[in-house]
């Protein structure tokens, strides 16, 4: 969704927005704009277009202008089309306070009659730029202080916001603030930063500020002052970010989403790290482990996935119930929950605001919240009482590749961590798991070794119009999570069935030529026949079979090899080839690999 960022300091700041706004481009968004403070009391410096960021560079051309202060804006259209008007900033009727906004206003059509009456003139067809509007009234009325004004305006808000205001009579200073909305102070030297998140800034400082709900951040080049709205002075909580640019930039590879692909072996080990033979006490302090009597995991989309792998194992290894819900559910059915339950939120980005809404929905009602999530300083490891970090590192693409298997990886350790804790798992089983668990990484390596042959395979696919994928026990979830990444990155119709669920309907849609992805469990397991025999009746109905397993299967018209590995552990390896399939498909359907079609990176709108 919308990325934002904001400069103040010693270099020319259309650099560093555009920059920043370069390495937020993953978000997903489809205008940019930028205004700058030029001369100090002259109206602001803007550009923006509607389209990709090399549109609005194409517009600006080799003008640089001299201001060494400025936000910019990556917007996902939400309120009004993706236009060159709708696109932010947006100014005030005189042209010398800007906003950039990420985020819904709920209450802006009360707020923009209001404003009109008072005489207000509207130019887009945003929600945003009530916000403008209200706080060029609120500064007035605060003889000029923006950040006294942005604390007014943000109480009289409703819905979620991320917003950065600067204005032309105070140059160098930028406000911002946040409710349900990311983002972070990048503290450099001389210079400071606001984003969405560290990406924008981690070329210039590895130093940030994590900022609370409600809170207004005002910045210069040599100061940060961070409030409440009632106007209290906070002391934000600094970390230091452990990946560098270069995580965040391509090297040498052709997309983002095969770099992260290739990336999986050391996000995995990197997650493993002084895990698989118990969680530390630095992690697992702020949560009380004993007497729960479920454990409910919730998330979208491939976190979700994730979750459902999580289930098998929790409930094999600590035997305790194991809902999984979609987070986008959860809340609006009013589930039965106490302190007796564990929630575990998962997310990559930590601020998918479905996920939020689920977490504080089971918070209210006493649940204990142990989040699985890979951004430091994001809010819902926040709002956890626990927090299990995985180390995928950056993740750029927008299909989630690395973020799914370091999560399965949490969905493991946690899972043998209760199972330790509840006395449930003997030491020999669970350090037989937690050595299998390390030789995950050599064999994701092995595997990405030997995908060549996946691009021919699926070239032979690339004119399909359906293609389905069957698996069983975790190799259920695998295939869902196959289907999920055909669907994003191919604009394939695609879907994922449980091999016994067929006969109750799906097998329907088998038709001579189907392409079926089978995903069969370890040869030596007892689901293996009833697997083939799901093969057998997809076959018998003229579907093409494309196995995936530790063994060849002779029904099918290819095979596609993967190590032998645990039962359980398995999606860590079969989920590969599926994400080089969905790449492959990507590539040979012409479209966009790493920011496919309506869809962005952070979903931080419910
Ligand atoms: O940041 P999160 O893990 O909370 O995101 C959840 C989903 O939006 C995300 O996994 C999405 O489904 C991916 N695009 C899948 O590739």
């Amino acid at each position: 969704m919308c990325g934002i960022v904001g400069y103040t300091g010693k270099a020319l700041a259309l650099s560093p927005v555009l920059e920043g706004l370069r390495r937020l481009e993953y978000r997903g968004y489809d205008s940019a704009g930028i205004a700058l403070v030029v001369t100090k009391g002259a109206p602001l410096w803007i550009e923006k277009r509607a389209g990709k960021l090399s549109n609005l560079e194409d517009s600006l051309g080799d003008v640089i202008p001299d201001a060494h202060s400025g936000i910019g804006h990556t917007r996902w259209a939400t309120h009004g089309g993706p236009t060159d008007t709708n696109a932010h900033p947006h100014l005030d009727n005189e042209g010398k306070l800007a906003l950039i906004h990420n985020g819904i206003i709920e209450n802006y059509v009360e707020l923009r009659e209001l404003l009109e009456k008072r005489g207000h003139i509207f130019t887009s067809e945003t929600d945003t730029e009530s916000v403008v509007h209200l706080l060029s009234d609120a500064r007035k009325a605060h003889n000029g202080d923006l950040a006294a004004a942005m604390r007014e305006v943000c109480a009289e808000l409703r819905g979620s916001f991320t917003l950065l205001a600067i204005h032309a009579d105070e140059p160098g200073r930028i406000v911002g603030a946040r409710r349900n909305s990311p983002l972070v102070v990048g503290v450099g030297d001389g210079e400071n930063f606001l984003a969405s998140d560290v990406s924008a800034f981690i070329a210039h400082t590895k130093r940030a500020l994590e900022l609370g709900q409600d809170e207004v951040v005002d910045i210069t080049s040599t100061s940060i002052v961070v409030t409440d709205l009632m106007g209290n002075i906070l002391t934000p909580r600094e970390y230091e970010i452990s990946w560098d640019a270069s995580a965040a930039e391509r090297g040498g590879f052709p997309h983002f989403m095969l770099k992260e692909i290739y990336e999986q072996p050391k996000s995995i080990a990197d997650t493993l790290i002084g895990r698989t033979q118990g969680l530390n006490s630095e992690i697992t302090a702020g949560i009380n482990l004993e007497g729960i009597s479920k454990v409910v995991i919730i998330a979208c989309g491939t976190a979700y996935h994730a979750g459902l792998v999580g289930k098998y194992a929790i409930e094999k290894w600590a035997n305790v119930p194991v809902d999984v819900e979609l987070a986008s559910e959860y809340r609006y059915r009013e589930p039965a929950v106490d302190s007796s339950t564990l929630v575990i939120p998962i997310s990559q980005s930590g601020e998918t605001m479905d996920t939020l809404m689920a977490l504080r929905y089971a918070k209210s009602h006493g649940a204990r919240i142990f989040a699985v999530c890979n951004t430091n300083g994001s809010t819902i490891p926040r709002e956890s009482d626990a927090v299990l970090y995985t180390h995928a590192g950056p993740e750029i693409a927008v299909a989630s590749t690395k973020a799914f298997a370091t999560q399965l990886i949490a969905m493991y350790l946690l899972g043998l961590h209760l199972g330790r804790v509840r006395g449930a798992i003997d030491e020999k089983t669970s350090i037989e798991i937690g050595n299998e668990l390390a030789l995950l990484p050599a064999k994701v390596e092995q595997i990405l070794e030997t995908v060549e042959p996946l691009r021919s395979l699926t070239r032979e696919f690339k004119d399909s119009t359906s293609m389905l994928f069957l698996g069983r026990h975790v190799g259920y979830p695998t295939a869902l999570e196959g289907a999920l990444k055909l669907k994003e990155l191919a604009y394939m119709h695609a879907e994922g069935f449980a091999g016994g669920e067929l006969k109750h309907g799906p097998i329907a849609l088998i038709e001579n030529g189907t392409p079926v992805i089978a995903i069969m469990p370890p040869s030596n397991s007892l689901l293996y026949e009833k697997m083939v025999s799901n093969v057998q009746e997809v076959k018998a109905r003229g579907a093409v079979v494309i196995a995936i397993g530790d063994s060849d299967l002779s029904s099918a018209a290819h095979n596609i090899r993967i190590p032998t590995s645990h039962e359980y552990l398995q999606p860590v390896l079969a989920v590969v080839p599926l994400q080089v399939i969905a790449y492959e498909m990507a590539i040979a359907r012409g479209n966009d690999v790493d920011q496919p079609r309506n869809l962005a990176k952070s979903v931080t709108v419910e």
